[in-house]
């Protein structure tokens, strides 16, 4: 059986929600990360420093008492941003990034950012205090095929805030194609990127095995077996640009599985492990502690966490569902098995 042991990982890019729902999933997150960056799309958005003091406030009640966990806060970007106070949370430490929604790109986004052009004060300001950009990066027009909306996003908005803003630091968030892969590596000095399980793991073939399968529709959506084969290569490249972001993005089952799913894959109960197949798979083991636990911290500009932790490839079974206070998720591997397992202390 092979084993692993590494620094305890984080997870640049979470989503808990609130209420019954941020009860059930924060302590899968807390039990297997250090930290995480929270993500801002509550209803209502997370726009300002005394709603994220207050949400993170509701987070860390629901860490359990034996969690050695950190939630990062971000916050949500709108047309209105205060840059003042943004920059005020930054440098205090409550905001560790901002975040980018293209209006209506996804889930709750309808606040978002309508034009990047209407925020240059507030990325200008964000230039110069270091504070990262972190992006949800699709095009909008419904016009725009929906798997051409990333490369869009990097053609038509990034490339060209990039040049305009030449100390700005951004994370490309759930990279899932080849040419975000790419420009992050044109960009080492200043550009990261998270990337999740599934766009490791799957291609868009999996949307549509056997049939429909709303559980594997997130967004950005997956996309052809090529670009989950350059993700692939990226995250076991050993380059200090991509890290560990899981998007967990729980959504009720029966708002999945419906006449108008949602869109979010629930990984935290598995996310180890599902990286962990793929790192296994690729033969690259040896550079799952810099991907999972190294260069998120640095590209933050914070220390790797100190405790370690040890995984064994180990079959175990993953239930089918998991109850919430408000209804039933379906994880990522719901009903099947995960092949990694932290070891039992
Ligand atoms: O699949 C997704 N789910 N993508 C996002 O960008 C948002 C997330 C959510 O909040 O459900
Ligand atoms: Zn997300």
């Amino acid at each position: 059986m092979r084993r692993l042991t590494f620094r305890r990982p984080d997870d640049w890019h979470v989503h808990f929600r609130d209420g019954a729902m941020l009860e059930t999933v924060v302590p899968h997150t807390a039990r297997a990360f250090g930290r995480a960056i929270v993500m801002p799309n509550l209803v209502p958005p997370v726009t300002d420093r005394a709603s994220a003091s207050a949400y993170r406030d509701r987070i860390v009640a629901a860490v359990p008492q034996d969690a050695d966990f950190t939630p990062l806060m971000t916050c949500y970007l709108t047309d209105h941003t205060d840059p003042a106070d943004l920059i005020a949370g930054f440098r205090e430490g409550l905001f560790a990034a901002a975040k980018l929604y293209p209006a209506h790109a996804t889930t709750n986004s309808a606040h978002g950012v309508s034009s990047i052009r209407a925020i240059d004060g507030v990325l200008g300001a964000m230039a110069d205090a270091g504070m990262p950009l972190l992006t949800h990066g699709e095009i909008t027009r419904p016009e725009v095929d929906i798997f051409d909306r990333e490369k869009g996003f990097v053609d038509e908005v990034l490339i060209p805030t990039l040049e305009r803003f030449p100390t700005l630091r951004v994370v490309m968030e759930h990279i899932t194609t080849r040419q975000g892969a790419e420009l992050v590596a044109e960009h080492p000095d200043r550009m990261g990127a998270t990337i999740t399980p599934q766009h490791l793991l799957y291609n868009r073939n999996a949307l549509f095995a056997g049939g429909l399968r709303p559980h594997m529709f997130c967004l950005p959506i997956l996309k052809r077996a090529e670009h989950q084969e350059a993700l692939r290569k990226a995250a076991t490249s050993g380059r200090s640009n991509y890290f560990l972001g899981t998007d967990t993005a729980p959504h009720l089952r029966h708002l999945k599985e419906a006449d108008c799913g949602c869109a979010g894959v629930f990984s935290a109960p598995v996310a180890i492990g599902a990286y962990l197949k793929v790192f296994a798979e690729e033969d690259a083991l040896d550079r799952f502690e810099a991907f999972a636990s190294l260069n998120g911290p640095a590209f933050y500009g914070r220390a790797p966490n100190e405790a370690r932790v040890t995984y064994e490839e180990r079959a175990t079974p993953v239930p089918a569902t998991i109850a919430t206070g408000e209804g039933e998720l379906v994880p990522l591997f719901g009903g099947g098995s995960v092949d990694w397992i932290e070891a039992s202390q």
